[in-house]
């Protein structure tokens, strides 16, 4: 496996990881847009795309990981922290954010592996599952 950025190109290939980015017009937008600011990496194994993940710096002037989404058939196999340590290395803040659901405990065992701490919670995005953040320092 390895990391790169994503490339316009990639965009077929990362709907076969995440569904949403043909379900939901937004996602696609987001995605792509993200493709094109050079804020989106993928994880690949040869040409087989197993993960991506949306990096920002918009975050109180803190990065951001926006999305994190890995190949349901190619989980539990390191993908996600791979996706997740790479984020760190380019973050070009010393604070790195994310957030996820409070009903999302895979995201939540992971990021509690990788040494993030839960720093907050926003209760007004999701009725009745809260918006849990984390931050690595
Ligand atoms: C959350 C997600 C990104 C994890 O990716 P992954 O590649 O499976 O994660 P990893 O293999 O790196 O897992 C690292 C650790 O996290 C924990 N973990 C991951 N998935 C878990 C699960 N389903 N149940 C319990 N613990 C889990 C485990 O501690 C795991 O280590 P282990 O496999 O040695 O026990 C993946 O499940 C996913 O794409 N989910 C849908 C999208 C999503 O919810 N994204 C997050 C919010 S944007």
């Amino acid at each position: 496996m390895h990391i790169r950025n994503a490339d316009p190109a990639d965009l077929a290939g990362l709907a076969e990881v995440d569904p949403i980015i043909e379900a939901d017009p937004q996602r696609l937008a987001d995605v792509a847009h993200a493709i094109v600011d050079r804020q989106a990496f993928v994880a690949a194994d040869g040409s087989q795309l197993l993960g991506y993940a949306l990096l920002h710096h918009r975050f109180f002037n803190n990065g951001f990981v926006e999305l994190l989404v890995v190949h349901p058939a190619r989980r539990r196999a390191g993908v996600g922290s791979a996706l997740m340590r790479h984020a760190r290395s380019e973050c070009r803040t010393a604070k790195l954010f994310t957030s996820t659901n409070a009903s999302n405990t895979p995201m939540q065992a992971l990021l509690d592996r990788l040494g993030f701490r839960r720093c907050g919670a926003i209760d007004a995005l999701d009725v009745g599952d809260p918006e849990w953040f984390y931050v690595s320092l």
